[in-house]
């Protein structure tokens, strides 16, 4: 078992990699404590959670709105959750953010932790302390920083994923190593078969690897003002056609990541055979598919994303594998680009 902690000027976040989810029980306090959960969770492992209220959400995206806090904060109230108590999110990255959210306003905040149980919420959404809802199809508009008090990723549970939401997973391991770790990077490239059978102690390498990386970002930039702003890359064009109800998230975040990186080649930034290796990868798990976006629908997208400023925005272009680089650019430069992109992709 590994322990990562982060570490930021107010809180302090352990994520235990690799230990078993059921051990959880003997981290919580006896009394107050409640558990928020989705209803595929409950399913597959409902019987083995700790005896403490349940309640479950619908699974996916669409949990993640206000009704939801508002209807989760009167069943706290009703089971008499007073300041003292505390919430155990055990699920993906939905539950993390509805729970770590709610657990953030209620009674002005009480304490939580969270049992994270996808691959996607193992490599990224779960640690750093992000919450959020959406509002419209605008994605996390509401939400906080608020940094768990301990996570657990425990592999084993990445055996009950269906395939989709493990390789949607599977493109959030591939970006950290493309932003942050090019050892991370090889070691996914030669490890193709082990990653397929969900090879529990690679897996847990590897997820420890992304963590670290992760920890060490948000340890220095908790609340995204420079260094954490790396992490969105491949969510400019990805959080576009995520919207636009076209793929999950780890989906069109690696298609995201495949046009930054085109972009990225057009400025020089990296080589055609850095280029090549990071499509390859990302094609070697078929995480690749076609959108077909107009331009129009893209544009409106990317003009409602959160982090424009004014007429420009952030984007995150990779200069080497391992290694990336935060530019502020017009958003007009990023629309021309996609198509851009899109007519060579109409040519070839
Ligand atoms: N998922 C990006 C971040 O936590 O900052």
């Amino acid at each position: 078992m590994e322990r990562i902690i982060i570490k930021t000027q107010t809180a302090r976040s352990e994520i235990l990699i690799g230990e078993n989810w059921e051990s959880v029980d003997g981290m919580l306090p006896g009394s107050g404590v409640v558990i928020i959960t989705d209803d595929n969770v409950l399913d597959i492992y409902g019987d083995r959670f700790p005896q403490f209220p349940v309640f479950s959400i619908a699974p996916g995206e669409r949990s993640k709105m206000f009704e939801v806090i508002e209807l989760l904060a009167e069943k706290l109230l009703s089971a008499g959750i007073d300041r003292t108590g505390f919430i155990l999110a055990i699920g993906g990255g939905v539950v993390c953010d509805v729970a770590g959210f709610l657990a953030s306003i209620y009674l002005r905040g009480i304490r939580c932790a969270y049992v994270s149980s996808t691959l996607l919420s193992q490599v990224d959404a779960s640690t750093g302390g992000k919450n959020g809802i959406n509002l419209g199809n605008t994605k996390n508009v509401l939400g906080n920083f608020r940094q768990p008090e301990f996570v657990i990723c425990d592999p084993s549970m990445l055996h009950t994923l269906p395939d989709e939401e493990f390789f949607s997973g599977l493109a959030e391991l591939i970006k950290t190593a493309i932003i942050g770790n090019e050892r991370l990077f090889e070691m996914i490239e030669r490890n193709h078969e082990g990653i397929l059978r969900r090879d529990t102690e690679l897996l847990s390498l590897m997820i420890g690897m992304s963590v670290n990386f992760k920890a060490s970002v948000v340890s220095e930039d908790e609340k995204e003002s420079g260094l954490r702003r790396i992490l969105n890359f491949g969510h400019t064009y990805g959080h576009a056609i995520e919207i636009s109800g076209l793929a999950r998230h780890g989906f069109a975040v690696a298609s995201g990541m495949e046009i930054a990186t085109s972009f990225s080649l057009l400025k020089g930034l990296i080589s055609e055979r850095e280029a090549s290796r990071i499509r390859d990868l990302l094609n070697q798990f078929n995480l690749l598919r076609e959108y077909n976006i107009p331009d129009y629908q893209i544009e409106q997208l990317i003009l409602h994303d959160k982090k424009k400023t004014g007429t420009d925005l952030h984007f995150i272009f990779v200069n080497g594998i391992g290694k990336a680089v935060v530019e502020k650019i017009p958003v007009a430069e990023v629309l021309s680009f996609y198509k851009y992109y899109k007519s060579g992709k109409q040519i070839t």
